[in-house]
């Protein structure tokens, strides 16, 4: 593009109903929109609302058709079962035309839903796929979870048919989903009719008469067509974690995120037809859903779908290995792999092997990505690394350095500028704007452009009351920082019960709830701290209640265990301490900032609303005692500290001290 990124967030705030419609253009529709926005049921805000189109046929039928059915549509690269696979463009579509069959011959049609538990494989990508052609709403459930959540998605999103796989990969472990789907069933309210295993080599489940075999079922079915739908019906529903327990749905309509997908593919990310995008994520996260799966196929772009992790699997050169195998344009991950990578490899050792002259771009997000590791990544591969910051929520990036626009010069700190579309604001408490360079809470004015969620699967009053209401007229992100003089955002933490745990998206509400349940416990609370590697981790701290007779020890191990069986391994809490109180204000609410400013090694001021601050003084060793779980190193020395994170009560605490 030959545009500044200035004239083209300027066209995009001038005229929004002609920016969109004009990125409409990308598209194939089957009926193709003559509007953008529907606004006339704000603040539920619809986009293309008279257009019809299909998000499969997008990805790939329309290129096939265009004659680039031999080129690499996605290319499966397994370090964990020491296999590669690569599907053409045309080989993907009949693989999905195919699935679609199955899907369709199991009752499955427009609307119904399927949920997908899958690792890393290929088919994960087709079940989705599958769904997207024929009208069916995926719901995609990140393997690290256990079957407790994933009953909870099941008996929330009601599916027709669970799609799922025997086993994962993680590292040289061999984790086996299908005892946990059927755990999932088996606790689950709603029953889905059938469940489609991918049977594995590394461990073969028992198949019921629930069950279908993947590899029987796709034998025997006829390939079927894209159906076209409405641009406003749901493509997907994609669980998150909110304050509590209970996640929150995220829809995604069709027209809208199709459009802003390829927008972003060539704007954001510089990705363009038969390029090369590896996204190291997984397709349980959205980074996964849009730009593993969606945004480089809808670009008609070759995405790799990669199974294994940063470092161990086997050595931390395998980002490098891939990049140069398959000649990556863009690398896209999570600050914390590189963090990963760092440590195993500090000088940068196994880049020397690889040919990585076609990178161009390493996109960084999922959590801040502090100074230290840009400036190690900058150096090391001396390309733009470029941060940029967005949710679940939004589905692609609200801010981000536009590579394939403008690529402005990076502030070490910041995701840079919103991407046209997005109206960021940084608010007070009262909703006023706050001056450049001070803190507040971000929001986007509303309306957002497509591809932001519409609102949550089945609960329109939860997305007003979550998002909305905090401030009239304004999407609340959750996220807290400010914009700088130049207009630069710098986003530094949730400002509610989120944290981010090596870029997964974890509830410390949740945990809470879980650690609440257990028989020996009256109180409890669970702060995210700052962790060298992963960000953040989560700590709990347990106050038992009277006459609780078993050792401490035993009740701690308990609720580690506890929480990694309802919750899953991928919490990643290890470290539960008892304590004899929790430091509370006079209204009884605990002081879980102080706490985790205490933990993190801040000189953290004794908020004056504290009750009593001989159980704060009381706790303060257990806070500052910790050792890195992993490497040792005093928690203190994490440099990666995200400040400005405060739950409700803590607000409450904070505004009393004035
Ligand atoms: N299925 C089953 N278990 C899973 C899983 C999955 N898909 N993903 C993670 N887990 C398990 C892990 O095995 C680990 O279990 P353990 O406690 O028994 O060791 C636990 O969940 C925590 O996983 P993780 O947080 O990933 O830690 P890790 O030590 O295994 O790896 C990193 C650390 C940094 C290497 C890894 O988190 C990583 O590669 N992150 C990249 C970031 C990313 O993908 N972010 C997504 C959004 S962009
Ligand atoms: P998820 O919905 O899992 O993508 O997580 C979204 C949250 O991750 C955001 O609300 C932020 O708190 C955090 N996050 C994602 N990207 C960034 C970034 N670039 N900088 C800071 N925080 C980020």
């Amino acid at each position: 593009m030959t545009t500044s990124y200035e004239e083209v967030f300027r066209a995009s705030t001038e005229d929004p109903e002609g920016f969109w419609l004009a990125a409409a253009g990308a598209i194939d529709w089957d009926v193709a929109p003559t509007r953008a926005l529907d606004d006339s049921r704000a603040p539920f805000y619809h986009w293309y609302p008279d257009g019809r189109l299909n998000v499969c046929h997008n990805a790939l039928d329309r290129h096939v058709d265009a004659g680039r059915g031999d080129q690499p549509a996605l290319v499966h690269d397994s370090p964990v079962t020491g296999t590669t696979r690569t599907y053409t463009y045309a080989e993907l579509r009949d693989e999905v035309a195919r699935f679609a069959g199955v899907l369709a011959g199991l009752g499955v049609g427009r609307g119904d839903r399927v949920v997908i538990y899958m690792p890393m494989v290929p088919e994960a990508a087709i079940a989705m796929l599958a769904c997207a052609r024929i009208g069916a709403v995926h719901s995609v459930v990140f393997g690290g979870f256990a079957a407790n959540e994933l009953a909870v998605r099941i008996d929330d999103a009601a599916p027709k048919v669970v799609v799922s796989a025997s086993c994962g990969i993680e590292g040289s472990r061999v984790m086996r989903y299908k005892p946990l789907l059927d755990r999932a069933v088996e606790l689950a309210a709603h029953k889905p009719e059938k469940c489609v295993v991918l049977q594995r080599p590394q461990y073969e489940g028992e198949l019921g008469p629930r069950d279908v075999d993947w590899a029987a079922a796709v034998r025997d079915a006829e390939p079927v067509p894209c159906v076209p739908v409405a641009a406003t019906d749901p493509l997907y529903v994609l669980y998150t974690s909110g304050t509590t327990g209970r996640p929150k749905g995220v829809v995604r309509d069709s027209g809208g995120y199709a459009v802003a997908l390829r927008w972003s593919m060539e704007a954001v990310y510089d990705i363009g037809p038969g390029e090369v995008m590896f996204t190291a994520s997984d397709v349980g996260w959205v980074v996964g859903h849009s730009y593993i799966v969606y945004g480089p196929l809808l670009a008609g772009a070759t995405t790799v779908l990669y199974e294994g992790k940063p470092v161990g699997t086997p050595d931390a050169g395998q980002f490098w290995r891939v990049a140069a195998e398959y000649g990556v344009k863009t690398l896209f991950t999570a600050p914390t792999a590189f963090r990963a990578i760092k440590k195993a490899d500090p000088e940068g050792e196994f880049t020397k092997g690889y040919d990585l002259s076609g990178l161009k771009y390493l996109f960084l997000a999922g959590e801040r990505l502090d100074p230290e590791t840009y400036h190690w990544a900058s150096d090391l591969l001396g390309i733009p690394v470029l941060d940029h910051w967005w949710q679940t929520e939004t589905g692609w990036p609200i801010v981000a350095n536009p590579a394939g626009i403008e690529l402005a010069p990076v502030r070490p700190g910041s995701p840079t500028w919103p991407l046209p579309g997005w109206d960021v604001q940084v608010l007070d408490p009262s909703g006023k704007p706050v001056p450049a360079g001070e803190d507040g809470a971000i929001v986007v004015k509303l309306p957002m452009p497509p591809g932001a969620l519409p609102t949550l699967w089945n609960d329109d009053d939860r997305f007003v009351a979550s998002y909305l209401s905090a401030y009239d007229g304004y999407y609340l992100t959750g996220d807290g920082g400010h914009v700088d003089e130049d207009g630069y955002v710098f986003v530094m933490g949730r400002t509610d019960d989120v944290i981010n745990v090596a870029g997964h998206r974890l509830s410390t509400g949740g945990m809470e709830e879980v650690l609440a349940s257990h028989p020996d416990v009256a109180e409890c609370a669970v702060i995210g701290v700052a962790d060298s590697l992963k960000g953040q981790i989560p700590r709990g701290f347990v106050v038992l209640k009277a006459g609780a007779e078993r050792a401490e020890s035993e009740v701690e191990a308990e609720l580690v265990q506890l929480v990694r069986d309802r919750i899953g391994a991928v919490a990643s809490l290890k470290d539960v301490a008892v304590v004899a109180a929790l430091p509370k204000t006079r209204s009884g609410k605990i002081l879980r900032r102080t706490m985790r400013g205490i933990a993190d090694g801040r000189d953290e001021p004794v908020p004056s609303t504290v009750d009593d601050v001989t159980v704060l003084d009381a706790l303060r060793p257990v806070l500052t005692g910790r050792k890195d779980a992993k490497d040792g190193t005093d928690a203190k020395d994490g440099s990666h500290s995200q400040d400005g994170t405060h739950s409700q009560d803590e607000k409450e605490a904070k505004g009393a001290q004035g």
